[in-house]
């Protein structure tokens, strides 16, 4: 009995925390659909822009991705090698996000994460898990929070890993992503009509985990 629960949102809201969180404590697998976006925008991102609908298929047509283990410990890999830290770059999340308004990409992806829960039960994080991948899950979260918010939480990260961090620009490239990503015509950054909408402004992790895991109590 397979299931799919959905987890969308904004930039810097906290998902992947909580997705993997809700994936441990369900006993499931994470899958990071945001990491396919990265991989493609790593990769082909800079000549995306000038490339046909054909030559854009052939570069995708280069990529397997697959999905093993469950909860903290779900990795996902492509061509049999686990996605890196090479690609949790603010740069790469701007060429993901560029790559992502591509309707030839999208429907490769939205056939991969198809096809990855046919196999498997899954928490799935991303922009259009509820509205377009997975429209008929039972389960549908969209987590949202001012851009403020969001900057401050990144900049503290950033901050206590001891890199560098200026918390202007990364409230301005946190609104800038957001825009791309609730404009483009194809799959915006909307809650699905039957998502539970949890504004985590006020909200801890923990906050927001119990708020989620409610809904799963029989
Ligand atoms: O979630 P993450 O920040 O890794 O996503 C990077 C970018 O990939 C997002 O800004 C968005 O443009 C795109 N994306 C998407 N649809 C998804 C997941 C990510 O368009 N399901």
């Amino acid at each position: 009995n397979l299931r799919v629960v959905t987890l969308d949102g904004p930039a810097g809201v906290g998902k992947t925390t909580l997705a993997k969180r809700v994936a441990q404590e369900l006993s499931i697998a994470y899958l990071d659909t945001g990491a396919m976006f990265r991989i493609f925008g790593w990769k082909f991102g800079e000549a995306a822009p000038t490339m046909t609908e054909e030559e854009l298929e052939a570069h995708i047509a280069q990529y397997t991705f697959s999905l093993s283990g469950f909860g903290f410990d779900s990795v996902l890999s492509v061509n049999g090698t686990p996605v890196g830290d090479e690609i949790r770059t603010e740069e790469v999340a701007a060429l993901a996000s560029s790559v992502a308004k591509l309707p030839v990409v999208r429907t490769a992806l939205k056939r991969v994460q198809r096809e990855i829960s046919t196999n498997t039960s899954l928490v799935a994080e991303g922009r259009d898990m509820g509205t377009v991948v997975f429209p008929s899950a039972k389960y549908k979260f969209f987590l949202d929070a001012t851009a403020e918010e969001r900057g401050a939480r990144r900049f503290k990260q950033l901050q206590e890993l001891g890199q560098p961090a200026d918390l202007e620009l990364i409230i301005s490239q946190i609104k800038e992503r957001d825009k791309q990503d609730r404009t483009r015509t194809i799959a915006p950054l909307i809650p699905a009509e039957d998502a539970h909408i949890i504004d985590t402004t006020e909200l801890d992790i923990d906050g927001v985990f119990t708020a989620i895991m409610q809904f799963f109590a029989d």
